[in-house]
């Protein structure tokens, strides 16, 4: 039998817990071509907010009653795929669950590339390559450049921040509160924002970056999207990441005075990791050296146990981690050195 959170009721203002229930399913048969695999570590993101809503965002809604579904990586356990034999390690969608009943093509084997294997969730897998990608190619920075990164202290931030450090630029991080500030000096930013200390973002970005900032990459919109305009130079770069202070709101983009924009003469470039995995190789490379080398720091807050999955989940709307926020459900293996 398989245990797996579902979702039991749609959020009614604030996110909970209580939206989602486990329940036991027994293992469907293995068909042809199918794997049963253990899970051994499961994501919780941001993203998934979106799916709990009637209407979706950019994944569409999830209905109530369904299985809950996210990134995970674990062992195949039972096969009907020559090519994923019983041992072999894989990331998958189908988490939120111990155990996976899938077709080995939505499996991907995970290579024994000296890393710890969960990281394949984080900076090796689709934070990392968020992070990446949104940089150097929607934000199009490159040395030199001011760099203001908001909830700089997440999976994507903390990946996006070291980035830029490695390739000479000044960064300017956003998180809340003075651990996480001081967390992030030491993953190397110049300089870091506190923006649930008192006083307006606005300013403190100000104080700074008293001659601007060239680039934006944006993971919370809001009034930070809004400090990020005002402190631009003509011709900043903006990559539009993500807007988790307005997850499970109505959004809208209420930017006061617009004329900014067009006088700045600013650039805003939405993106989303998929539009990017044609060029995996190069960003996977350069990720796994720099990771490697310990150029790379990859911070984790890690819950235990499958109980755990919705508390994790609903903590990241409070800043309960710093780096990915992974669950973990098997003791630790060979794969999981640090
Ligand atoms: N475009 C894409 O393809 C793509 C892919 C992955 C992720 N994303 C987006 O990238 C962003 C970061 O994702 P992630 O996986 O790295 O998550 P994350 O940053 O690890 O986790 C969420 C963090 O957001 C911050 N936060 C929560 N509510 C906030 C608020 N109201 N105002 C300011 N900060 C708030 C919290 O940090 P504090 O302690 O600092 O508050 C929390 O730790 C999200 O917006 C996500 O949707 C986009």
């Amino acid at each position: 039998m398989a245990q797996i959170w579902h979702l039991a009721a749609r959020p009614d203002g604030n996110l909970t817990t209580g939206i989602f229930a486990l329940s036991a399913q027994p293992d469907p048969a293995l068909d042809e071509s199918m794997v049963r695999v253990e899970n051994h570590w499961l994501s919780v993101d941001p993203y998934m907010r979106g799916m709990l809503d009637e209407n979706g965002s950019y994944m569409p809604a999830l209905p109530v009653g369904s299985p809950v579904h996210g990134g995970a990586i674990g062992r195949v356990v039972e096969s009907r795929a020559v090519a994923l034999p019983v041992g072999t390690m894989v990331l998958h969608n189908q988490g939120w669950r111990d155990l996976s009943t899938l077709a080995a093509t939505d499996c991907t084997a995970l290579p024994q590339d000296g890393a710890p294997i969960r990281r394949h969730l984080g900076h090796l897998g689709m934070p990392g390559k968020t992070a990446y990608f949104g940089l150097l190619v929607a934000a199009e920075a490159r040395e030199g450049d001011i760099v203001f990164i908001s909830s700089a202290g997440g999976a994507v931030g903390t990946a996006a921040l070291q980035i830029a450090k490695i390739k000479n630029m000044t960064v300017i991080a956003s998180c809340g509160g003075a651990e996480k500030c001081a967390a992030l000096k030491a993953l190397g930013a110049d300089a870091v924002i506190d923006y649930k200390s008192p006083g307006d973002i606005s300013g403190k970005l100000r104080q700074a970056a008293p001659d601007g900032i060239s680039v934006y990459f944006d993971n919370v919109g809001g009034d930070h999207f809004e400090a990020a305009i005002d402190s631009a130079r003509v011709g900043a770069r903006f990559a539009l990441c993500g807007m988790v202070s307005g997850y499970g709101e109505r959004m809208r983009l209420c930017i006061d005075d617009p004329m900014r924009l067009v006088m700045k003469r600013l650039r805003l470039r939405g993106f989303a990791a998929p539009d990017f995995n044609d060029r995996h190789a190069e960003f996977y490379g350069d990720m796994l050296r720099w990771t490697l080398s310990g150029e790379l720091k990859s911070p984790e807050t890690v819950h235990e146990g499958l109980e755990a999955v919705p508390t994790a989940f609903v903590s990241l709307f409070s800043g309960g981690n710093l780096g990915k926020m992974l669950v973990r459900l098997a003791p630790a293996g060979p794969g999981d050195a640090a």
